[in-house]
């Protein structure tokens, strides 16, 4: 059969809101131009992120029954130790609230002033939590890459000619050396089996810990089965575990790859990192057992583990992306191709040729789709990355000027992927009449989040 189905049916159902294109005006107008701004129930779909905003499973509501609120030494923790270990094979799971406290965990124990962390792209979170203890975050990710619509198999892959050159140089000072998979600043794009070994191999030359960022690492499981030789035949649990067996350790947001709504884990082999970043677990986010989450959140966790593992889903999963990246890029609309996992991303400044860096392409586009279909999706571009030159305070843009639909895992059906995608193309036909946007309030950080525009003169 040529048709692809969602290889699941729906128990439980939640409405989402019809607005029409004056209300939505409206809507956009009141929230300053910035979709974080935007109440979620104004929103049709949303696409803002694939964090935390999955659909959970008939079996993970149940062993959420199951959760065993014990404060110390539950049931629910050893299920999910047991769980993690099956795929990963570390030593140590410490389970944190989300991501980005494993980041920080792991960064305050193990990284001083001076140090320099390299990776193929760092995360935003993980690149602040490396910033703010005074070390330097480094991205050496191959040069294909960086090139939108280029094609490339693995275009996460770390540039191991650079990372070579910058260990031999500065490997006194790189505590730990990490790898994203799915590359998500990048595109949600898969890094190699081969590139993960090697890796491995350039950093332990040195005696230095490889860390993998695992949030999307089922999705990076299944690309490497899909398009690196010799992985055709093997279970995606086997290619995980192959990945891991080459990392000393790893953090992980739960909230992707474990399709649950909050959660995250920071793993390691290594006895006295381990002790020491629960010492911290405890003094922020809780006790070893449970770091800061219900029990149930970590009954649902185990199962949701071995849930994205299942090779119907991920087919599923890694096939919306594609699908939806074939119509926009039959319809003339640049995307960074292939697709990633869990996200298209539409090049604005390819989509709004009229509108300037300085006028916020993506952030154009993040509102013109919201006006016409309701759709929300997330600028990264120079709204987010953009720089202040120091000395005249005039905006440097960023490299690239991106909008990510990401998708939340097993939320929205085929309809909901034809409409966006009409939605979409429609939007492109009506390019011109788009308009330039300007700042006219924003935070002195992480701008983007909170950002007030106004339409540009
Ligand atoms: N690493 C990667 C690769 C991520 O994509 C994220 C989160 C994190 C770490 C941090 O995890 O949110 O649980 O603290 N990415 C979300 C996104 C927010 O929309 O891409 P967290």
């Amino acid at each position: 059969m040529k048709t692809m189905i969602e290889p699941f049916k729906i128990k439980m159902v939640e409405s989402i809101r019809q607005t029409t294109e004056e209300e939505r005006i409206e809507i956009l107008e009141k929230a300053d131009y910035n979709p974080f701004r935007i109440k979620a129930e104004d929103i049709l779909i949303d696409f803002l992120t694939d964090s935390g905003t999955g659909a959970m499973s008939d079996r993970q509501w149940a062993a959420m029954m199951t959760g065993d609120e014990a404060y110390a030494g539950s049931k629910s923790f050893f299920r999910f130790e047991k769980a993690v270990q099956n795929i990963t094979g570390f030593k140590h799971i410490i389970p944190t609230h989300q991501g980005r406290a494993a980041e920080r965990i792991l960064f305050s124990v193990a990284v001083k002033e001076g140090d320099m962390i390299p990776s193929n792209t760092h995360f935003d979170t993980t690149r602040a939590n490396i910033e703010f203890n005074k070390a330097e975050a480094v991205d050496l990710v191959i040069p294909e890459g960086k090139i939108p619509t280029l094609e490339h198999p693995f275009k996460g892959n770390m540039d191991l000619k650079r990372l070579s050159g910058f260990l031999e140089k500065y490997h006194d000072n790189v505590p730990i050396g990490m790898i994203t998979i799915t590359n998500n600043s990048g595109g949600g794009q898969p890094v190699s089996m081969e590139n993960i070994r090697e890796t491995s191999k350039l950093l332990h030359k040195y005696g230095i810990p490889f860390f993998i960022d695992a949030c999307r690492f089922a999705e990076n499981a299944y690309f490497i089965k899909l398009r690196e030789k010799g992985y055709r035949d093997k279970k995606v649990l086997e290619i995980a575990r192959e990945m891991f067996s080459y990392a000393d350790g790893c953090t992980m947001s739960a909230k992707k790859d474990a399709m649950v709504n909050i959660g995250g884990f920071l793993a390691m082999n290594d006895d006295t990192l381990a002790m020491n970043s629960r010492n911290l677990l405890i003094l922020t986010e809780g006790f070893p057992s449970y770091g800061g989450l219900a029990g149930r959140d970590l009954d649902a966790l185990a199962v949701g583990l071995e849930e994205v593992l299942q090779e119907d889903y991920l087919k599923y999963r890694l096939r919306t992306a594609a699908y939806m990246g074939e119509r926009l890029t039959e319809a003339g609309i640049d995307i960074i191709r292939p697709t990633g996992g869990h996200a298209v991303y539409i090049d604005a400044k390819a989509f709004y040729p009229h509108i300037p860096a300085s006028q916020f392409p993506g952030q154009v586009l993040c509102g013109e789709l919201y006006r016409k279909g309701g759709i929300r999706g997330v600028e990264i571009g120079s709204v987010m990355f953009g720089k202040k030159d120091p000395e005249t305070g005039s905006e440097i843009p960023a490299e690239m000027e991106l909008v990510r639909l990401a998708f939340p895992r097993r939320a929205y059906t085929q309809s909901h992927f034809d409409f966006a995608i009409e939605a979409i193309i429609e939007t492109y036909g009506e390019r011109d009449r788009a308009k330039g946007l300007k700042i006219t309030w924003e935070p002195p950080f992480l701008r983007h989040f909170t950002a007030k525009f106004t339409l540009a003169d």
